[in-house]
């Protein structure tokens, strides 16, 4: 019943880095890059067009992509139409929005309600639509919210289903403060398949509660196969108070490689991106199989 391969969406480099309270050098985040994208990664979320006074770590998104090489698929994530501007004009062809389930998330992050994003939205998506361009929607908060707590998974789908019909091609459903089980993941995403068998569908999960594993687990059960993961574990937003780092893409891999499912990615080169980057992050890199790496 397990898929026979599954993609990794690697986002270290956006997810993993816009939290880091010490500015990373550009030439340090494009090495990075290069060493994920050695390391088999085909799917990469690069980088943020947001504001930076709102995530200054992120200031130099126009470079980050005119200086990384194609390979396969790379998003830029855009909170708006300005955003999705400024992505277009530094030469990104996919394109991540990212709009909250719960609306007092959304206010934090976005300084807007989930229904004027959603509203705002709508004439970028269709003018991406326009230009060929891929469009990923990141629905935050699916599962559980910091300030209003459990979301019920209808008003997730509800939203889901908004996205779908402005045309998204991709839905990452994202557990942004690493607080689902594998009961609740099993359970949405096996209705999200149901509900939207023509748009891809990607699982996002947060470690916070070393849950996120248990949760993978779950959802290839549900058929998933499509994960968004950060080399080293890196990661968590800037305004979901308790939101630690992404599933570690080394460990998420090493798991998938077990249990015979492909994804293309040779863990000991991922570990080697992550020792490269570990210099230059101030918070420890604990995650199992890179732990194991260095004590080799
Ligand atoms: P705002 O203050 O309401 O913006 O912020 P505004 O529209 O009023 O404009 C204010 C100023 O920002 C203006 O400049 C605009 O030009 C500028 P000024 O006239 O003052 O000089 N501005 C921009 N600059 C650069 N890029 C832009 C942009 N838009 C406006 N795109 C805004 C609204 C959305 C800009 C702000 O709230 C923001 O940047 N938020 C981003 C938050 C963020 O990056 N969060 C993390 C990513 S989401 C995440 O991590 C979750 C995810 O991983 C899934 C999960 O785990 O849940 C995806
Ligand atoms: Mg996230």
């Amino acid at each position: 019943i397990l898929p026979n391969n599954a993609t990794i969406i690697e986002v270290g480099p956006r997810d993993g880095l816009q939290n880091e309270s010490k500015l990373v050098a550009t030439v340090d985040k494009l090495r990075f890059i290069k060493d994920l994208q050695q390391a088999g990664i085909s799917e990469m979320e690069l980088t943020s067009f947001v504001s930076p006074k709102w995530v200054p770590q992120m200031a130099d998104a126009k470079e980050i992509v005119e200086k990384t090489d194609c390979v396969g698929r790379q998003f830029v994530l855009a909170p708006n139409a300005m955003g999705a501007e400024l992505a277009l004009a530094s030469g990104a062809t996919n394109v991540a929005v990212f709009v909250g389930v719960s609306n007092s998330f959304n206010q934090k992050n976005i300084n807007r309600t989930t229904d004027e994003s959603m509203a705002a939205l709508e004439p970028v998506i269709s003018k991406l639509k326009e230009q060929g361009i891929f469009v990923r929607a990141c629905i935050s908060t699916a599962f559980y919210c910091p300030y209003e707590g459990k979301i019920e998974p209808e008003d997730t789908i509800a939203l889901c289903d908004r996205f779908v019909k402005m045309g998204a091609d991709e839905l990452s459903v994202a557990d942004t403060i690493g607080m689902a089980n594998p009961q609740e993941s099993y359970a949405l995403f096996i209705k999200l398949k149901e509900t939207f068998p023509d748009v891809l569908l990607t699982a996002h999960f947060h470690d916070t509660r070393k849950m996120a594993m248990a949760n993978i687990f779950a959802t290839l059960q549900a058929g998933v196969n499509r994960f968004d993961t950060s080399a080293g574990g890196l990661g968590g937003c800037p305004f979901a108070p308790g939101a630690t780092g992404n599933v570690a893409t080394e460990d998420v891999v090493h798991m998938l490689d077990t249990l015979g499912i492909r994804t293309g990615i040779d863990v000991k080169k991922v570990c080697e991106a992550v020792a490269n980057i570990a210099q230059h992050v101030s918070r420890p890199i604990e995650t199992g199989m890179y732990k194991l790496f260095t004590n080799e």
